[in-house]
Order: C-alpha cells, then structure tokens, then sequence
C-alpha cells in the first residue's frame, strides 16, 4: 500500500521540474557569484533531504547540518547578503508547499507532512544562519584584529544584518497577519483561514526563535546590577496567568541581598523558559504542583534552583534537552533551554539538570 508521505512525494516529484525552473527565476543570485552553479545544485540536495525525511519520517538532522554548513560556507565566501539566502530557501518552501497542497490527499493527511516539510526548512535555515554568522563573525574579529574593540565595532556588520533580519521577516508577516484578520472579519464565510492564520502565528515565533539564537552577543543593552529576589517577583507576575491556569504553587526562597551583575533581559528570558517549562510538565500530575525556586551565594557565585515535582526526564536525555529542535511537546520548538544555556554560557555561567521519579531540577551558576 502506498502511504500519504509515498503519494507526496510521487506528486512532488512528477512537478519538480516545473518548480525548480520557478525558483531559479525568481530567486535572488548575482550573475557573478562564484558558486552559481552550485546554486541549483544545492536546491536539488535540499529538496532530497525533504524528501527522505518525508519517506523515512526520521529525523535527519545530522545531514541537514552538513548541507546547511556546505552552504552557508559559499554564501559567505560570495559575500551574498543572508537576507537574500533566506529568501531564497523560504521561496522553496512556499513552493514546496504550494505544490503539496495541490496534491490528491487530505487536509488531515497532507498537516503533518506540511509540518514535516517545515521543520526540515526550520532546520536548515537554523544552522545555515547560524554557520553563516559563524563564519563573518570570524571574519569580523580577524579584521578587528588591530582595531581596539570599542563598543560600536561589535554593531558592525553582523549586529545589523541580525537586527535587519528580524525587522525583514517580521514587519510583512505581521502585516500578512493582519490583513488575514481583516479577511476574516470581511468574509467569515472564507474556508482555511484559520489554517493559514496558524502556520503563520507559528512561522512568527520560530522566526524570532532562530534569529535570536544565531545572533551573537549584540550589545542593544548594558549589563546591571539588580536584585534577583526582585527579577524573580517581576517573572512570576508576568506569568501569572499560566501558573493560575495550572493551578501550580510557586515557593520562593531567595535572600534579598544577592544581587548579580549581567543582562537583565537575557536572564528573564532564562528564568521564563525554564518556569514555563516547569509549568507545562507540572500539568502531567496530579496536584500538588509545585516549583521551588532557590538562590544562595558561595565564594564568588550565586546559585539559583529551579526545581519542580513534574515526571522525571530520562537519565539519557539529561543532556539532550539542551540542544536546539530536540522537543517532547507537539507544539514544542526544543529551543528554549538551547537559548537558555547559551545565555548561560555567554555569562560565563553553566546550567544543569538533574531528575528523578520526585524532582526535575534546573541549576544555574553564575559569577556574582
Ligand atoms: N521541567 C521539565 N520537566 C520535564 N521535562 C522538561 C522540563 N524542561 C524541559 N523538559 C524537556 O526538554 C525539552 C526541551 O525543552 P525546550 O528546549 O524548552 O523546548 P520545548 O519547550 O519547546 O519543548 C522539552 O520538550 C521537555 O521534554
Ligand atoms: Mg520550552
């Protein structure tokens, strides 16, 4: 019998020429670049990546992170501006798409592959981003080498690129967002809207997901100095409405006194994550739920525990859950504690995490 992701595939296939001819004539390639013909070469190798992934239903990931890093390499090496490489791979994605909402199958058979073929999308442009500011960064700092490192040389050309990004994508896919609404409003009658409508809720958010975590360290804030006893009370308060809607019982046991020296925002961003976190696997027991969240001084660090009564995690995947797009959930984006450590570590900090049948813990050390 041949299954949804065969007859998919078969469609995509029988259509390939007439896409991939689409797509060399609308994307974005200068008629200079050194690996121009390597352009559709590359194209094809992403298109068999989505299609082993749909037939194998694996995950691939190891030779979606080789692909992307071979290219990333030649479109830094051609200078080519990332926006336009994002456009070009999103474009492969609408047509990807595109063509398998015309295949024969259902709405219900063809979601799960859509969401199938997006995360591949998600996937390579994750570390093609990534690798690619890898890549100029290293560039950057060789030619910096001999100039003093003041705070505006770290606001040169990766720092824009990223911040432009972010504006690129999400300024015409809000507007795309709104406009859907209207629709909506004007025509409530008007089928797949809502469908259309989440797809791009989710494109949003992982949008801003990737691009934050390619970015490295733009100094858009200063570091302070505050109270963590005060960012915690702040955090809680922010995430009221799901702590009540989980019905969890939140203790917190921090002396006043410890205050640290980093970047606020980041560190909300960490503590958020992993409370959200804590909240959603609290929600798979029965009450009492609750999260401890502790924080002491020694020497010259502070450590801070979050811990929380949810089911354990597998002692095997104690270290797997830090890494990007590994998730559990069926809306996770597995890149929360990614972002989490990377924060971290930026601060030159180390988070960990133990469980058991009682306790799920996250530890956090940070220089005082
Ligand atoms: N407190 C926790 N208790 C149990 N599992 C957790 C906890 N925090 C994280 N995890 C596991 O780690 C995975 C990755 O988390 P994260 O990177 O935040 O991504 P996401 O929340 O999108 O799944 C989760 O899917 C979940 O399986
Ligand atoms: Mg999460």
């Amino acid at each position: 019998m041949t299954s949804a992701a065969q007859k998919l595939v078969a469609h995509l296939d029988a259509h390939f020429s007439d896409f991939l001819s689409y797509w060399q004539s609308h994307m974005y390639i200068a008629d200079n670049d050194k690996y121009i013909d390597h352009v559709m070469h590359n194209g094809i190798a992403v298109f068999q990546l989505v299609k082993d992934t749909l037939l194998h239903s694996a995950s691939n990931r190891e030779n979606i992170e080789q692909l992307a890093y071979k290219i990333a390499k030649e479109r830094a090496e051609t200078n080519m501006s990332i926006g336009e490489f994002v456009y070009n791979t999103n474009l492969g994605r609408r047509l990807v798409i595109k063509y398998a909402l015309q295949s024969t199958l259902s709405i219900e058979e063809l979601l799960p592959l859509i969401d199938e073929i997006n995360c591949v999308f998600d996937q390579f442009l994750f570390y093609a981003v990534t690798k690619y500011s890898e890549l100029k960064e290293a560039e950057l700092r060789e030619k910096n080498l001999f100039i003093t490192q003041s705070h505006k040389d770290r606001l040169t050309l990766l720092g824009q690129m990223s911040s432009s990004f972010v504006h690129e994508f999400r300024n015409p896919l809000t507007a795309i967002i709104g406009f859907i609404q209207l629709l909506k409003f004007e025509h409530p009658g008007l089928p797949y809207l809502d469908i259309i409508d989440h797809e791009l809720q989710q494109l949003k958010f992982r949008i801003s997901q990737f691009l934050h975590a390619s970015r490295k360290e733009i100094v858009e804030s200063e570091k302070e100095i505050f109270s963590l006893l005060q960012l915690f009370e702040e955090i809680i308060e922010f995430l009221y409405a799901s702590i009540v809607d989980g019905d969890v019982k939140i203790s917190v046991s921090i002396d006043p006194s410890i205050h640290i020296f980093a970047y606020k925002d980041q560190l909300r961003q960490v503590f958020i994550n992993i409370l959200l976190n804590s909240i959603e696997a609290v929600k798979e027991k029965a009450k009492p739920r609750c999260i401890y969240i502790d924080a002491c001084r020694q020497d010259k660090s502070v450590y801070i525990k979050i811990t929380n009564n949810g089911p354990p995690i597998p002692e095997e995947l104690v270290q797997t859950i830090f890494e990007p797009f590994f998730t559990t959930k069926k809306l996770g984006t597995g890149i929360g504690l990614y972002i989490c450590k990377k924060i971290i570590e930026d601060h030159g900090g180390q988070i960990t995490c133990t469980s058991n049948e009682q306790m799920t813990s996250f530890s956090i050390r940070l220089p005082a």
